[in-house]
């Protein structure tokens, strides 16, 4: 039987020039950076869901998938929001604390994983794990990744940039 592979997440188009790179490739974890540049390339961003249909489809780990995502400066996050704030919720940074932080940001801001402020300012994002282990937690701030943050931490920089450091 053929090796089934997942269906795009959409029937957008540019989904066949993703299909096309990883095809072209024979769906080799070595071309991983090959295609996530076709992903970006077509999207303008790379998309969580984009990362996890890579993932699936070269049968990949997602932690690694978003790992080189989020390690190359010329890969860009989908951020809604004007700011992008991205929790590693993977399993070293859980330890550390990881829940504690989105609880906190969710309770102060109204901003759960995945969302973005009502007024745009920016998102609150999660990552299984953004390769900084030892830095446990992390948190990535528009593409900065800061070690060993706290709740108190994290709200304070979102508060920097929503100027709502009253
Ligand atoms: S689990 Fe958070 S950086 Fe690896």
């Amino acid at each position: 039987m053929p090796l089934q592979r997942p269906e795009p997440p959409s029937d957008d188009k540019r989904w066949k020039l993703v299909n096309a790179a990883m095809r072209r490739h024979g769906y080799h974890r070595s071309a991983l950076i090959e295609v996530l540049h076709a992903v970006q390339g077509a999207f303008g961003y790379l998309e969580e869901e984009a990362l996890e249909y890579v993932a699936d489809s070269m049968m990949l780990p997602q932690s690694l998938v978003y790992g080189v995502a989020t390690f190359y400066h010329f890969f860009t996050l989908k951020p809604k929001g004007e700011h992008a704030c991205v929790v590693c919720t993977g399993t070293a940074c859980y330890i550390k604390g990881a829940g504690d932080i989105i609880e906190a940001v969710s309770e102060k801001f109204g901003v759960g994983p995945g969302e973005t402020a009502q007024d745009g300012s920016f998102s609150l994002l999660t990552a299984r794990c953004v390769g900084a282990c030892s830095l446990a937690p992390a948190v990535v701030y528009d593409g900065e990744v800061a070690g060993y943050q706290g709740p108190e931490d994290v709200i304070n920089k979102i508060e920097e940039w929503t100027g709502n450091d009253a």
